[in-house]
């Protein structure tokens, strides 16, 4: 598939099949997301490996809509208000690179702002300073939506003079 279609493509997955994720797969979609541009070359994602008991503790609504794999994302203190912001910036394009990779495999990703909250940011024993970025479902899926259209996007363009 071509990149583009690959993004146009790429659902945030509410149904996941039980089979297993390749361990060495897996480790290969998070290698090529390090790949994401990163201001300084910081560096600045952590991540988690969800095991059954702390996912449990997250509470979640549907438990990850059943994902066998369960990761959370997390990006690095900054020294200034702009380094944590752009520290941010770049966990998420890791997280889009992530996400494409694994679809690019067949595998579906879930998006889940569940780990902002303080009590999960216990549970995931989140440091002062991170941002959780996001905790990830990840897992064959057995349902895929449709996509929601988007605004056109000459509708979010200014030219400047
Ligand atoms: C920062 C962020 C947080 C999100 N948190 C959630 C969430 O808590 N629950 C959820 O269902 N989707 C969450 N999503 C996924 C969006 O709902 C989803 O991407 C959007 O509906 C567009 O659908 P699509 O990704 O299939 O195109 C999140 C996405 C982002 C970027």
């Amino acid at each position: 598939m071509s990149v583009i279609d690959l993004i146009k493509s790429r659902r945030n997955i509410k149904a996941f099949k039980p089979d297993p994720i390749d361990e060495q797969a897996l480790m290969s979609w998070l290698e090529a997301a390090s790949y994401a541009p990163n201001h300084r070359f910081n560096e600045p994602w952590e991540l988690l490996r969800v095991g059954p008991e702390t996912r449990a503790k997250l509470k979640h609504k549907s438990d990850f809509w059943g994902a066998p794999v369960v990761i959370a994302l997390l990006s690095k203190p900054g020294a200034t208000p702009l380094e944590r912001d752009e520290n941010v910036m770049a966990a998420a394009c890791f997280a889009q690179n992530l996400m494409l990779a694994a679809h690019e495999a067949g595998v579906g990703t879930f998006w889940s702002s569940v780990g902002s909250s303080a009590q999960n940011r216990e549970v995931l024993g989140v440091a002062e300073g991170y941002e959780v970025i996001g905790v990830f479902g990840i897992g064959y899926p057995a349902e895929i939506p449709e996509a929601k259209p988007r605004t056109p996007i000459a509708e979010k363009i200014k030219t400047l003079p």
